[in-house]
């Protein structure tokens, strides 16, 4: 069975998050499963310098106001279409957003672009290849539906909802240039709010929905999470299912990691730890130390944790904190820094991130939604004790520290409901006094590095639902 994944981003070529972690390590996880998938991906510069062995595949003179070709390409793991069109992603920068910080003016382009030629390689294939399904990612696959429905193909479709909260909207002026049938411009087209929504065709328009968690499947059809389709979800519910990410188990192994001192059991975090602390200047202390690896953004509910801090140093915790993003918290978190028990790096570094999460006694991720995340699967898998807000794929994957479960011995992590900076304060500091039971704290820490958190068991979701898609023609 053939899929064509369609994505904006994938390791080990381009990265902003998650979502290129996940994009990268699907065409291995399902190739056991007799499933091969390749990737199509824009041909931003960090893409085009990172992949050589080019063939011309398919080429267009005028995609979308300039010339395009798409290249097959051998990419360090797998096979990947690159889509070279110099106008729409020869620019420097990040991939979305302009030197002003705002999204490139051209970005509904930039991505129809993408839609366009996903569907051109459905209906052509490229040489021999020809796709059985096209497994779409976030706003930036959405129209391909539309662009199908155009061309009269019926090949079926998947949309992996990663974020709810972009939709990927356009001004309705830009219908056709977007190549778009205006005639679908309505309350049940790709209209929503008298925009164009890249995310809504694709809502509508997919075969089947996924999303990355069940729980966040089933948080998408409420009001407080649907950013503002929740009805449409819920209209849709039959077609939607949450399946699980998992976490590249060779990259993030504690026991054969070149960028720590590797270990197989929690007493090896103790190396870690010290070296951390030196690394980032933190004195010795006997509270739990407390890592973050995450986006600056509203999602992370970061906020919350500078007001809860307070508590986590008043009994003797600390916190290294390694992100980037948004201007406020950046600053905020580096005037937190003052204090010599907390420790911030801003910036993108994957080696400190590994240095961090094996070090860590504890990563914190207070997100306020969470679509799966895969910060707390790498603290589960190296002993790295979560501590999580209850919501999403975050209430999925750890399993809370009640009285119950401490006594069943079965906790791996601790959750906080609701998210807010009291509810946080109190999660900070039960860490704190489970953290002063050594035993109980080990006991969590061993459970922690036996979850199962690979790809196992949602690559053979995903291969049986795109077999089901294929059997019903
Ligand atoms: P999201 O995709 O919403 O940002 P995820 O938890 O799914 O959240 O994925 C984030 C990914 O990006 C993880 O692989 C995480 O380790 C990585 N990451 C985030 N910020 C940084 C950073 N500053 N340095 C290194 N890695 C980071
Ligand atoms: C999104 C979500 C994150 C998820 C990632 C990969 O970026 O915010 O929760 O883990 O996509 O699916």
């Amino acid at each position: 069975m053939k899929v064509l994944s369609v994505a904006s981003e994938c390791v080990p070529l381009i990265k902003t998050g998650g979502l290129a972690d996940v994009v990268g390590a699907l065409p291995a996880a399902l190739a056991p499963q007799g499933v091969e998938m390749r990737v199509l991906l824009p041909g931003y510069p960090a893409v085009m310098k990172a992949t050589q062995a080019e063939v011309d595949v398919l080429s267009d003179d005028d995609l979308f106001g300039g010339p395009a070709r798409v290249l097959s390409v051998r990419a360090p793991h797998e096979q990947v279409y690159v889509l070279e069109a110099p106008h729409l992603y020869d620019r420097p920068g990040s991939i979305y957003l302009g030197p002003d910080g705002r999204d490139w003016p051209d970005n509904p382009q930039r991505f129809a672009a993408l839609c366009w030629t996903a569907a051109r390689i459905a209906a052509e294939g490229v040489g021999e290849w020809r796709p059985d399904v096209l497994h779409l990612h976030d706003w930036q696959a959405g129209l391909v539906p539309e662009y199908l429905r155009d061309r009269h193909l019926a090949t079926p479709t998947v949309l992996t909802i990663h974020n709810m909260a972009f939709h990927g909207s356009a001004d309705p002026a830009l219908i056709p240039d977007l190549r778009l049938d205006p005639g679908r411009f309505h309350p049940d087209g790709y209209e929503a709010w008298g925009r164009v929504s890249a995310l809504k065709a694709g809502l509508i328009g997919a075969t089947r929905l996924t999303t990355v968690s069940p729980t966040y499947a089933y948080e998408l059809t409420t009001p407080e999470f649907g950013m503002g389709f929740d009805g449409l979800m819920r209209t849709r519910r039959g077609a939607l299912s949450g399946i699980l990410n998992g976490i590249d188990e060779t990259a993030w192994n504690p026991a054969d990691d070149p960028a720590i001192h590797a270990y197989a059991d929690p007493r090896g975090k103790t190396r870690n730890r010290d070296a951390l602390r030196e690394e980032l200047g933190l004195p010795p202390s006997d509270g739990p130390l407390c890592v973050v690896v995450s986006r600056l953004s509203e999602q992370k509910g970061l906020d919350l944790l500078l007001q809860a801090l307070p508590t986590l140093l008043a009994c003797g915790g600390q916190l290294a904190l390694l992100g980037s993003g948004d201007r406020g918290l950046e600053s905020a978190f580096l005037n937190a820094a003052r204090d010599p028990n907390v420790a911030v790096r801003i910036g993108y570094d994957e080696a400190l991130s590994h240095r961090m999460i094996a070090g860590g006694d504890a990563i914190l991720v207070p997100s306020r939604f969470e679509p799966c995340g895969l910060t707390q699967l790498y603290g589960l898998r190296y002993g790295t004790v979560p501590v999580v807000a209850l919501t999403g794929g975050l209430a999925d994957t750890v399993i809370n520290a009640s009285p119950a479960a401490l006594a069943a011995g079965c906790a791996t992590g601790l959750q906080f409901h609701p998210v807010t900076v009291d509810a946080l304060r109190n999660a900070l500091s039960r860490l704190c006094e489970l953290f002063a039971d050594a035993r109980a704290f080990t006991r969590m820490q061993k459970n922690a590095m036996k979850s199962p958190v690979g790809w196992d068991g949602s690559a053979a979701a995903y291969a049986a639902l795109y077999r089901d898609l294929l059997h019903r023609g």
